[in-house]
């Protein structure tokens, strides 16, 4: 596992981490989801209150810091935008420091990026940006654990990115993939690539990891791709933009056609959800065995949970089995395979809560807070 070591720092973008340090998250995330898996939960959160803001709608970013926090222990509080004053009777200055002096760490989903920065500027406490016009960091994490479990390593692998390439997930991901030595492909309309110094920025960040960052009109260019990509044609806020959107962006739709010119039948079919099938996928891809959009559906709750407890949690040590790795793949968390004697007592004693390790000493533990 890499060594992490981020404690007291704010999450606003993956510019502000070097691969080491992302690799160390995404490590963590692993071993967190193992632990969840067997059914242990941790306190690494325990007493800590956690404000969710949120500006813009979201099911899988709330969900996840709210069930990634519990499970450590901690206390998510959400902050829906008609909820507190953030912005329109208080200034984001004044909100962090309120906030700053009750809360522990602070999620923002919202429209500018500026916001989560001022927010980490003024609270005092680690911010976590779970969204903004600009990037969608937490999201890349999930996006990695996922291409880990299915193809391996990161390094070399071929991803193409097909849509708006100039929203908060091809942002994210030119920094991603710059900073992982991914060989990262936008595909889309001129008129859609990203800003020009964001592109020489994660070229930097690509040619210092050995990847390269390249631009295609063409959907010819997914040739020998390990991943494809994609997401909305018009993102939060921009819902006026929709129909000018398909316009521009109907070629460049991720259906079975296009993920034939891989050429490859062990391509990867991903998506940060949620998705309108019939317009950036179909929804015969989307159901397809390539696809893997609910893995990383589900990875963003152990990568989030990740992030709040490498920026935030205290120490504890990881079981020795979730830290030996001995997790077998049909490993039933609540099965206590071995454990079947009466030390062990009854199925119904033994889940949910188990305060100790049975007799046998390889079922799972979970702590009672
Ligand atoms: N992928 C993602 O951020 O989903 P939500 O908008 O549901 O949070
Ligand atoms: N680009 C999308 C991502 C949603 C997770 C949006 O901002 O709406």
């Amino acid at each position: 596992m890499a060594e992490l070591n981020i404690k007291g720092r704010s999450f606003l973008t993956l510019r502000d981490f070097t691969p080491e340090e992302i690799e160390g998250l995404l490590d963590l995330a692993v071993k967190l989801k193992e632990k969840k898996k067997r059914g242990i939960f941790g306190t690494t959160l325990a007493r800590k209150n956690i404000a969710l803001i949120f500006e813009k709608s979201s099911t899988r970013t709330r969900c996840a810091f709210t069930v990634g926090a519990r499970d450590e222990g901690g206390f998510p509080e959400y902050l829906g935008v008609n909820d507190i004053q953030l912005g329109s009777k208080e200034s984001v200055e004044d909100t962090a420091r309120v906030l700053g002096r009750m809360f522990d760490g602070i999620e923002f989903r919202g429209f500018k990026q500026s916001t989560v920065e001022a927010l980490a500027k003024y609270s005092g406490v680690p911010v976590w940006n779970g969204l903004t016009d600009d990037f969608h960091p937490t999201q890349i994490l999930a996006d990695f654990m996922t291409m880990r479990e299915h193809l391996g390593a990161l390094k070399g692998k071929k991803f193409c990115f097909l849509g708006d390439g100039r929203n908060n997930m091809a942002n994210s991901l030119m920094v991603g993939c710059g900073k992982m030595g991914i060989d990262l492909v936008i595909i889309a309309p001129r008129e859609l690539w990203p800003e020009p110094a964001l592109v020489e920025e994660c070229r930097g960040y690509a040619a210092e990891a050995g990847s390269v960052i390249l631009f295609s009109e063409s959907t010819d260019a997914v040739s020998d791709a390990d991943v494809i990509y994609t997401d909305v044609w018009a993102s939060m806020g921009e819902e006026a933009k929709a129909a000018e959107r398909e316009a521009l962006l109907r070629p460049y739709q991720v259906n079975a056609e296009l993920m034939k010119k891989t050429g490859k039948s062990s391509t990867i079919f991903m998506h940060c959800l949620p998705a309108i099938k019939g317009k950036e996928v179909t929804e015969e891809v989307f159901e397809s065995a390539q696809s893997v959009v609910f893995d990383e559906a589900e990875n963003r709750m152990h990568t989030i949970k990740a992030v709040m407890v490498a920026t935030l949690g205290d120490y504890q040590p990881m079981p020795e089995e979730i830290v030996r790795g001995g997790f077998p793949d049909d490993f039933d968390p609540m099965g206590r395979p071995g454990c079947e004697g009466p030390e062990c007592g009854s199925p119904e004693e033994k889940a949910p809560f188990i305060t100790k390790p049975c007799a046998k000493g390889d079922g799972p533990v979970m702590e009672l807070q």
